[in-house]
């Protein structure tokens, strides 16, 4: 049997015919064909599939998709405006953030959680924030220096990373 579910992804009215049983993971990359967001262990470890769910980062492989019914998904699709890209996603390009780029779609929306909700934070709060997220290419110190770079590039302005 399956469910119909109703939601916003990057702004727009989506609906899904759906298994129960699939995650909202499957849901975007399969049937929204949303690739930006992606799949690493299935398992809550290494945060590639990172997307925000109401504003907040969660893996989305350990979210049903029938769980996001009438909330707001955003992915990294949903962040640059056009042909400009999100403070973030300039950030992790200026300072040299981005490697094989596996990590990077779940590190900035990790990254723009955080600053949504503290638009000036430490480097102790930005790597507690990243805990989650896992690089095997930066060694981290660059990702940092991205997110505290967007922070200070958006910061007094129009209230933090948009
Ligand atoms: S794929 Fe979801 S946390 Fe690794
Ligand atoms: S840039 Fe390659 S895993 Fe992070």
């Amino acid at each position: 049997m399956k469910a119909v579910i109703r939601f916003r992804v990057n702004g727009r009215e989506r609906e899904i015919l759906t298994a129960p049983a699939r995650t909202l993971l499957e849901v975007l990359r399969e049937d929204l064909r949303l690739t930006g967001t992606k799949q690493g262990c299935g398992e809550g470890e290494c945060g590639t599939c990172t997307v925000l769910l109401d504003g907040a980062a969660v893996n989305a492989c350990l979210v049903l998709a029938v769980e996001a019914a009438g909330r707001e998904v955003t992915t990294i699709e949903g962040l640059a405006d056009g042909p400009s890209l999100h403070p973030l996603q300039r950030a992790f390009v200026d300072h040299g953030a981005i490697q094989c780029g596996f990590c990077t779609p779940g590190m900035i929306l990790s990254a723009k959680a955080l600053l949504d909700r503290r638009p000036d934070p430490t480097e102790a709060e930005i790597r507690e924030a990243l805990g989650g997220n896992l690089c095997r290419c930066t060694g981290y110190q660059k990702i940092v220096e991205a997110v505290l770079a967007a922070a200070r590039a958006t910061a007094g302005g129009e209230g933090g990373a948009r």
